[in-house]
């Protein structure tokens, strides 16, 4: 695994904790490249001729695959040591993270830098966000439990990192490097004094963009306090210079025309339909005449096979990603239109999961991220 970048706010391991997170963040490894693909021969060679036996005919689409996968014992196994290394995440970070959290609490308060963090407890937690604790994080990302708390945040920052393999890069900011490519790359000459992002969680994305794009104001909102805090200490421990605040994307505080682009990096997933459109609505709201609306989120099910479809569904049904599922068909077009975007200024790209601007620690190139955009 490529290290971690060890900044002042990272609850950095000891020696056994470090054991443990690397025998998990190994295992995890092993399951991608060594049993998960043990699946497409099970499918292949005994799944998919018993359902033509029985059917005359092959599966028609990603539910019908997941009725025989599900029984199937080979996917049986993966799927279950998959679910155990999403738990054994949290088990070896959660120790760690609590036995510093005093030195990090006290971090949080001495540290110097750019930026601006606002709570605002009135701030209701969607039913979406807290009806189950999302990634099999425990207390997800909003939970605190103590005065000032930022433990979610410094959980997620190195539970992620293991989660994804290191495949966001040290600083965990490989979706906002990959976003800003894509942005520069198709407005090149756009102007951003201020911009926005939605559902920051620790800023690892939008942070990564403050230190890019210097001349320009950053706003940063979640509905999650501990993350927000964590978030805030971590953007000026790496010279970020982001205003966070906790506010629901659904319906923010900022006035009409605030910005020039609104960004999301993964949040839609997270969220219901209802979401979705207030968030659309929302943006379009906020942004400037000519100002851009940019979210990067996972595949959708269109232009993938049966079985496909099915695999990329296992986070719905295993790791409490559950709106993920109504994301997966949803027509985001129709969306952006209805909240008030021109259809003819509105296009889903398929961009590629690498980024020039530093290491790509992805292997699989081939794999693109939609990004929704629309201009206003
Ligand atoms: C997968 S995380 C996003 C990761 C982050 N954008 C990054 O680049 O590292 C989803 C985040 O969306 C936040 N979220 C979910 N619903 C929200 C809402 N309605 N308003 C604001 N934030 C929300 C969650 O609290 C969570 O922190």
């Amino acid at each position: 695994m490529i290290p971690q970048n060890m900044h002042t706010m990272f609850a950095k391991p000891n020696h056994d904790e470090a054991s443990r997170q690397d025998f998990v963040n190994d295992f995890r490894v092993h399951l991608a490249a060594k049993v998960f693909p043990g699946a497409f021969p099970a499918y292949f060679n005994r799944v998919l001729p018993s359902f033509i036996k029985a059917q005359g005919r092959e599966p028609k689409d990603r539910h019908e695959v997941r009725k025989v996968m599900t029984k199937d014992s080979y996917y049986q196994l993966w799927s279950a040591m998959q679910r155990n290394s999403q738990e054994m995440i949290w088990d070896s970070v959660i120790d760690s993270v609590e036995r510093q959290l005093p030195d990090l609490l006290e971090k949080a308060k001495d540290l110097n830098g750019k930026g601006s963090l606002t709570l605002n407890p009135n701030v209701i937690v969607p039913k979406y966000h807290d009806a189950a604790d999302i990634h099999l994080q425990p207390g997800a990302y909003h939970t605190d439990s103590i005065t000032d708390d930022l433990a979610a945040g410094a959980v997620y920052d190195r539970g992620t990192y293991i989660y994804s393999m290191g495949g966001l890069g040290p600083a965990n900011d490989g979706l906002g490097r990959i976003l800003r490519e894509f942005f520069r790359k198709q407005f090149p000459d756009k102007k951003v004094e201020r911009a926005l992002d939605m559902g920051c969680t620790i800023g690892g994305s939008v942070t990564y963009w403050s230190t890019k794009e210097t001349g320009t104001e950053f706003h940063a909102i979640d509905v999650g306090a501990p993350c927000l805090r964590y978030g805030h200490a971590r953007a000026k421990a790496v010279g970020g210079n982001v205003n966070f605040s906790q506010q629901n994307a659904e319906k923010t505080n900022f006035p009409d025309a605030s910005f020039d682009i609104v960004t999301s990096h993964i949040l839609l997933h997270e969220t219901s339909v209802q979401a979705i459109q207030s968030i659309f609505n929302e943006c379009y709201r906020l942004l400037k005449p000519g100002g851009v609306m940019m979210h990067l989120d996972l595949p959708q099910v269109f232009g993938q096979n049966p079985l496909e479809g099915f695999l990329w569904e296992w986070e719905i049904y295993n790791n409490n990603e559950h709106f993920y599922g109504q994301l997966r068909e949803l027509d985001l077009a129709e969306v952006a239109k209805k909240a008030g975007f021109d259809p003819a200024k509105f296009k889903i790209h398929q961009v590629a999961s690498s980024w020039e601007d530093g290491q790509t620690p992805y292997s699989n190139e081939n794999f693109t991220f939609p990004v929704y955009v629309a201009v206003k």
